[in-house]
């Protein structure tokens, strides 16, 4: 990237600062008190906001992107790289190889007679940065445009950070163990405006988290009414509401399978989906991003959801509608 990200933010237009904008009376004398400690306080997350609504990273972000969906087909390869065996994300597991290492062998410099075991610590850290870069880039190139920008800056931090302790321990393997440290204590410092940003994803914008975790808790315990099983047509997937949740019905002859209707992943529509055969079993595939559900209890046959999708028990009452019910799970 010729520019640099702060030249890429102004030219946006972005929206301004708070504490930037002009004030007056009562106003002006709040922001000169402890408010001002507070408003500082969410400067990162200020800049963070500022970053999601930057368009102007929208090239990078497709190109790089496009580049990772064409090299990440989806397959075993890809689902591994999401987490999907390991039924979370990979990504959050995997950096703690290099963040902690890399911590280690900062606070390791402060103390003499530790250079071998620094270097050893910034070298195995190195080793752990690759795989961390790729499950990141696998979920990363499955999320929303604003996401997408978020994380691409927390890419180039990272990759940044990994740059600073290559060049650390090139240092250190040259006997420069003073610009060794020195390398090293500003890549951490680096790692850590990534690690914000990372934080920033996962945790306001809900990258990696499931989405349709809260639906067993919106149900009421019991049977309910969902519809009369002729409005449900053989092999169609269809949506019906049941108070605040949307479920997404499959009839199959005389049985129907339902699930909730928001995907897992980000929330997608799955009723938009298509029904697919996978391993003798039949599943729904979003429409967002392709993730494969089991229709039948909801388990994830492909990511690049990791979580299983909320599925309901289903009965046919002799009136001939359709009651449905949470399956039952750990206490409420
Ligand atoms: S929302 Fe991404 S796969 Fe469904």
């Amino acid at each position: 990237m010729r520019e640099s990200l702060g030249r890429l933010l102004r030219r946006t237009g972005a929206r301004r600062d708070v504490a930037a904008e002009p004030a007056t009376g009562l106003e002006s004398a709040r922001r000169k008190g402890p408010a001002r400690s507070a408003l500082s306080a969410s400067r990162p997350a200020a800049l963070a906001e500022r970053i999601e609504r930057a368009p102007a990273l929208d090239r990078p972000v497709h190109a790089l992107s496009q580049t990772v969906v064409r090299a990440l087909p989806p397959g075993p390869r890809a689902d591994a790289l999401h987490g999907v065996p390991f039924g979370q994300p990979a990504h959050p597991a995997l950096v703690r190889m290099p963040l902690g290492c890399w911590t280690s062998a900062v606070l390791l410099d402060f103390f003499h007679g530790t250079e071998r075991a620094s270097g050893t610590l910034v070298a195995v850290g190195l080793a752990g940065a690759l795989p961390s870069a790729a499950t990141g880039l696998a979920d990363w190139s499955a999320l929303h445009r604003h996401q997408q920008r978020v994380g691409l800056v927390h890419a180039i931090s990272q990759a940044g950070a990994t740059t600073l302790f290559g060049a650390s321990l090139l240092a250190r393997a040259t006997g420069r163990h003073g610009n060794g440290k020195l390398l090293s204590a500003t890549g951490l410092a680096v790692a850590t405006v990534g690690s914000y940003l990372g934080g920033h994803l996962a945790l306001r914008l809900g990258a990696g988290a499931s989405h349709a975790e809260p639906i067993e808790h919106l149900a009421a315990l019991g049977w309910h009414d969902l519809c009369p099983l002729g409005e449900l047509p053989d092999g169609r997937l269809i949506r019906r509401q049941l108070g605040y949740l949307s479920l997404l019905a499959l009839r199959q002859d005389d049985a129907v399978h339902v699930l909730s209707d928001h995907c897992a992943h980000l929330g997608g529509p799955l009723h938009q989906g298509r029904v697919v055969t996978v391993r003798d079993a039949t599943c729904v595939t979003c429409p967002w991003h392709g993730s494969t559900f089991r229709v039948s209890d909801g388990a994830v046959i492909h990511g690049p959801a990791t979580a299983r999708q909320p599925a309901f028990e289903s009965r046919i009452t002799e009136s001939g509608w359709v009651q449905v019910r949470p399956r039952a799970r750990r206490g409420r």
